[in-house]
């Protein structure tokens, strides 16, 4: 009695607040949600969030180099996006003599800014439903091939004569609800695009990758850029002759302060989720695919954190894929702990079961009453293949440098072949460049050990049918798997001091010596298998997946049809909203939504690489000088609210009711990181920097005041008009 009545109320709160979560899209907005961000205590109209007729706030959103978001806040194209996306160009720029990593950078003048390789802002000019062209032609009974090339003849022309009429623009087609939408969308790319500014490290990564997914947080996450256009305010690549690119909108600042239960937005580009996966498939994630890959990634860092903390060599060369590594690993951590916490799967299991009850009452959705049993059953059968994937990419790929690194030998083995002489030596030229890459952040020490730890794991975890070598190796007693795997490393001629000038005397030579190393042999072993066997397989089932999913996400819109869906993140404009709100993590642990300057200096720790912090920022903190950014004689420093977010939407803008800047999203808090899953509005937060603490180390700390007066700011916060109660109070959305 107590498990259904407890069944039934979360099914209940999953469901009343489920309007609130999502990633949605900004055309449809004025359709699906406007009402509802109204009540919460919009001031704006949906047109001027979303409009192809008149400038309106996605001018002013940018996709910043495929990967992050970042927002226009001056007209002089001045951009904002954080520090960790920025990060590169940061370091590119840095020497030992002006290392702007570790000092931050100010550019003092426009012609101080300076241009980079290899990044590009995106602006949307329109999103456009063509699901009627690209469809045309094909059946659902029809068979899967024949409907995908027909799908993918149409969406070719559609795109080549889009190009020809407009080419100045560029296109991208991209699918929604596994297939069952299509959206071309077109957008102007800016390639000269400068680093105007940086905090150094110590506050624009504070707390690294301890505070990492964490809340309270402490970090001053930003970076500015400006974008340049030609002469014509249009896209151009690099030139001295380039102008600042005059936006049609940019963003104003809000800096009049936030308060509990104020509404809020996000603009940006979140890359990937998966929220309609059977509750089946969240299990086999949860219980068996994350725990995987975290133990693999547990004896990697704590492998290269021993010798980080102890050498500071060792520090600087793996800092950068410690933070890369560890990243995903903690989110998976997370992960687990909120499926867990808010009892996810049960409430899942409870919207299914509600599912197959509606279809088996609606004649049209009969048909469709046993998709989630059948998705499940594909999605069990998937999993070992799926671990045995990972257990190749974990450990084959990932984990073990050297053995991604040889795998790119296998060309100069094919010349050499070929007896292609000229080739051959530019091919050698090419890889001894690589190698000198590679060697620069490699420790060879700390690759064995993570070698003879992790190769192991993967030993053990393959089932399907290898090659000789794997196969040999899998035989042998771990003691003897361990001298063999150290013995691949001692033997390997990459390593050898001489090796890059004999590959560049007789690459002929030194091809015949890789084909015959066995640290070769036997990555080229694995990977083959992966791509043959594991990936192959896993391909044949994802495509009976992905025809299954997308009858799913369709039958469950037709099964609520007054329930607002939205599609998966897939790098595509959204908008997501909710409100500045604390939250209570667990029993008696509640979160505040909003910290100060006080907490940053809690967390000091001189010398240290993660918490230490610039002397001037504490001489601030001291004479409290904190100009127009602090409030009672305190400064802002980070806040967290309820709007649903994922990787990608690493710097976009979060807007406050009037659309007026007033934070910089960066990250989501520990505890509610399944989102990507599953949304619980009870515990999810996204991160973000006030854009107080921003202006503040933009003026007071870097001295570039002259920046802030290219902004447009706002000192008044809106009028309060939301009802604040409704957050409480159950919404009833049909479903
Ligand atoms: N967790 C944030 C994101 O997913 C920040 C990552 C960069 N920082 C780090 N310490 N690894 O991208
Ligand atoms: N840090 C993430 C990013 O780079 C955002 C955090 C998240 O996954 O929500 O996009």
């Amino acid at each position: 009695m107590k498990r259904v009545l407890f069944l039934a109320l979360g099914l209940l709160v999953s469901l009343s607040i489920s309007a609130k979560e999502g990633m949605w899209l900004p055309h449809l907005i004025a359709q699906l949600n406007y009402s509802e961000m109204q009540r919460m205590g919009l001031q704006i109209s949906a047109e001027e969030i979303y409009s192809v007729n008149q400038s309106s706030l996605k001018d002013a959103i940018v996709h910043f180099n495929g990967g992050c978001t970042g927002e226009l806040i001056s007209d002089k194209g001045l951009l904002l996006t954080n520090h960790h996306c920025g990060l590169g160009q940061i370091q590119s720029h840095s020497t030992d003599e002006n290392n702007y990593v570790v000092d931050g950078f100010w550019a003092q003048s426009m012609a101080e800014e300076l241009p980079n390789q290899n990044l590009y802002a995106a602006i949307i000019q329109e999103i456009r439903d063509v699901t009627n062209d690209v469809l045309m032609g094909t059946t659902a009974e029809m068979p899967a091939e024949k409907r995908d090339s027909i799908i993918r003849s149409n969406g070719g022309m559609l795109l080549a004569k889009m190009r020809e009429a407009y080419p100045e623009l560029d296109f991208e087609l991209k699918d929604f609800f596994y297939g069952n939408q299509y959206l071309l969308i077109s957008k102007k790319i800016f390639n000269d695009v400068r680093l105007v500014g940086a905090p150094p490290k110590s506050i624009g990564k504070y707390g690294a990758d301890t505070d990492n997914w964490m809340w309270p947080r402490h970090t001053g996450d930003f970076s500015l850029f400006r974008v340049y256009a030609n002469a014509d305010n249009k896209p151009a690549d690099y030139s001295a002759e380039n102008q600042p690119y005059q936006p049609a909108k940019h963003l104003k600042i809000n800096i009049g302060g936030i308060e509990e239960g104020d509404f809020t937005m996000v603009y940006g580009f979140p890359g990937s989720t998966q929220q309609y996966l059977p509750s089946a498939e969240v299990a086999n994630i949860v219980n068996d695919i994350n725990p995987f890959r975290i133990s693999v990634r547990d004896r990697i860092l704590a492998i290269w954190d021993n010798k980080m903390r102890r050498d500071s060599s060792t520090q600087l060369s793996y800092v950068s894929k410690f933070a890369r590594v560890s990243n995903s690993w903690k989110r998976w951590k997370g992960e687990i702990l909120g499926v867990e916490r808010t009892n996810a799967l049960e409430v899942l299991k409870a919207e299914e079961k509600l599912f197959v009850q509606t279809c088996k009452a609606i004649p049209e959705l009969q048909k469709d009453q046993n998709l989630v049993s059948e998705l499940t059953d594909l999605y069990n059968k998937r999993k070992p293949i799926a671990l045995e994937r990972y257990a190749y990419i974990e450990v084959g790929y990932l984990g073990i440098e050297a053995f991604r690194h040889v795998l790119g030998y296998s060309k100069l083995l094919e010349l050499a072949e070929a007896e292609d002489e000229a080739a051959l030596k530019e091919e050698a030229e090419r890889l001894a460049k690589r190698l000198k890459g590679f060697k620069a952040d490699y420790d060879f020490d700390l690759d064995w050990r993570v070698a003879v730890n992790i190769l192991p794991i993967y030993l053990e975890m393959i089932k399907t049918e290898v090659g000789e070598e794997v196969s040999e190796l899998q035989a042998l007693k771990h003691e003897k798997q361990i001298k063999e795997i150290r013995e691949l490393f001692d033997e390997a001629p990459y390593f050898e001091e001489d090796f890059i000038e004999d590959l560049l005397d007789d690459p002929e030579r030194m091809a015949k010596k890789i084909a015959d190393d066995d640290m070769y042999e036997l990555s080229l072993e694995m990977y083959t298998h992966f791509l043959t066997v594991l990936n192959a397989r896993y391909r044949d089932y994802n495509l009976e997946i992905d025809a299954l999913q997308a009858r799913y996400v369709n039958a469950l819109q037709r099964a609520f049809p007054k329930k607002p869906f939205y599609p998966d993140a897939n790098s595509t404009l959204r908008v997501a909203y909710g409100r500045v709100a604390s939250y209570q993590a667990r029993d008696a642990v509640k979160y505040e939504s909003q910290t100060y300057l006080e907490g940053v200096m809690e967390k000091y720790v001189p010398g240290d690489y993660e918490f230490d912090l610039p002397q001037k920022l504490i001489d601030l903190y001291e004479r409290k000088d904190y100009g127009p950014y602090g409030q009672d004689g305190k400064l802002p420093v980070c806040f967290v609210a309820t709007n649903h977010t994922t990787g990608g939407n690493s710097g976009s803008p979060v807007l406050n009711a009037k659309g007026e800047l007033i934070g910089l999203n960066f990250d989501r808090a520990w505890d509610g990181v399944m989102s990507d899953m599953y949304f619980d509005p009870s515990i999810c937060r996204n991160v973000m920097v006030d854009l107080r603490y921003v202006l503040f180390i933009i003026d007071k700390f870097g001295g570039a005041s002259y920046l802030v007066d290219e902004m447009d700011l706002v000192t008044t916060r809106p009028d309060s008009i939301m009802e604040k109660s409704d957050a409480q109070v159950p919404e009833t959305i049909g479903m």
